[in-house]
């Protein structure tokens, strides 16, 4: 008698596990631990480092059987074709199979994109110039405060349909274009109905220390207590965010401000993240380490000090290459050492209307690799698995192996090695999210 599968993934010319170290140990189950929508839960697997980075977990002419919304079997595809009765078959058809790509950082409660500053930034002018010629955060914030709540939740959808499109299924998101009571705790709302109601995961994280804004300019301190006191006590309360952020850097939050920030969500019972040294050397990192956050984002100008306290305090560094492009860094994080320094290392796309207008995963990896010296397989790595572990989304998810939430993606290309190879065309063919195919190209 064949086992019911609900559907079987054919054809592929290999699959990506991200779970070599798991299919070594002959860990059936990655984790057991919290719960889940589709059922029994556990935590994501730890995240890669060093040597291990560099280690896909490839099956090559590989097959993945999915049942109830988790994956059952990842193996030979013979074997499976042998061991199961499928419902429905999908055909990779020669193409590679990857896990549910999961984005670590992203923007995607706006209301109108800034293609004007991106024309500026062509003609010479620098992030900051812009922001104080009054665009920048601020002009998202005056589009967001003067829209409708049915308006923002169609454009939040209609970027949420982007990045599935794109491979991404699952996602941290930020709020951050309200910076007032009112319109951050509406762009956290918008995130929970879209959690229950949009294919992609969400795990919200509450940003209102984006910048000050206009009408605090006169009293800043007045705004981080607004944050401190009010919105993030709020937030928590209502559950509408597990992790709070502030953007710590030059033209934004200084270390005092952003310690503050920090201070004051994790009493709420916040979680931490920091956009840190992205802009300058303001020491960001050191902050982001010495209070133990999940993660410190962009790092672009982290100093060897910042280097170790992300080590000590166990934060995961997540790389954003496409602003780096977008923004002509002429200096990039320096991804390779942190690799040798053991850190879980995560890239993402960094999606916002500013300075990263790009929902593909695919392409941040790709620029990793091209940009920051990454592997593709390190870079593969760090937008599923090492990625999943910096979401409180039950898992385990960024892996296919048993037990695992069923999300994965075809990409119509012979071998992960395509990525930071080909460049200017989407390889991604299916969406499959729990078990269920969610997108595919026509
Ligand atoms: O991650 N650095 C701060 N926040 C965004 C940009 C926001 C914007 O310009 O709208 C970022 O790059
Ligand atoms: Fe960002």
């Amino acid at each position: 008698m064949k086992e019911e599968a609900d559907l079987l993934v054919v054809d592929a010319a290999e699959v990506v596990t991200a779970a070599a170290d798991l299919r070594a140990a002959g860990i059936a189950d990655v984790a057991t631990a919290w719960g889940t929508r589709t059922g029994p839960r556990g935590a994501s697997a730890r995240p890669l480092t060093g040597k291990a980075l560099d280690d896909p977990g490839l099956v090559p002419r590989g097959a993945v059987a999915l049942r109830g919304g988790r994956v059952v079997a990842v193996d030979d595809e013979a074997a499976l074709l042998a061991r199961f009765a499928p419902r429905a078959r999908l055909s990779a058809q020669g193409g590679t199979v990857v896990p549910g790509l999961c984005d670590a950082h992203t923007h995607p409660v706006f209301a109108a994109t800034r293609e004007r500053e991106a024309d500026m930034r062509a003609r010479g002018r620098s992030y900051t110039e812009i922001a104080a010629a009054g665009g920048g955060i601020v002009s998202s914030v005056r589009a967001v405060r003067e829209c409708t709540r049915e308006t923002l939740a169609a454009r939040l959808r209609t970027h949420l349909d982007r990045l599935l499109a794109a491979g991404t299924t699952s996602l941290e998101a930020k709020s951050g274009y309200g910076l007032c009571a009112e319109h951050e705790l509406l762009s956290l709302e918008l995130l929970a109905e879209a959690h229950l109601r949009h294919a992609i995961d969400i795990d919200a994280t509450c940003l209102a220390a984006h910048q000050v804004p206009p009408e605090f300019k006169a009293d800043r301190d007045g705004y981080v207590r607004l944050v401190t006191e009010q919105i993030l006590p709020e937030v928590a309360r209502r559950g509408l965010a597990r992790s709070a952020d502030v953007f710590c850097d030059v033209g934004a939050f200084s270390t005092d401000e952003s310690r503050a920030v920090l201070e004051g969500a994790r009493a709420a019972g916040l979680q931490l993240r920091v956009h840190a040294d992205e802009i300058g050397p303001v020491g960001a990192a050191e902050l982001a380490g010495s209070l133990g956050a999940q993660t410190a984002d962009h790092l672009v100008h982290i100093s060897d000090a910042g280097l170790q306290a992300l080590a000590r305090g166990g934060t995961a560094p997540v790389l954003l290459p496409g602003t780096c492009l977008s923004l002509r860094s002429k200096t990039v994080a320096p991804a390779r050492r942190m690799i040798e320094a053991g850190l879980p290392l995560v890239v993402a796309s960094d999606f916002n209307p500013g300075t990263s207008l790009m929902p593909s995963l695919v392409a941040a990896a790709g620029l990793a690799v091209a940009l920051l010296g990454l592997t593709a397989a390190e870079a593969l790595m760090a937008v599923t698995r090492n990625a999943a572990a910096t979401l409180g989304l039950p898992g385990p998810r960024g892996v296919l192996h048993p037990g695992a939430v069923g999300d994965l993606v075809v990409l119509d290309v012979p071998s992960h090695l395509f990525i930071g190879y080909e460049f200017g065309r989407d390889p991604v063919a299916a969406v499959v999210k729990e078990g269920r195919v969610a997108w595919r190209r026509t």
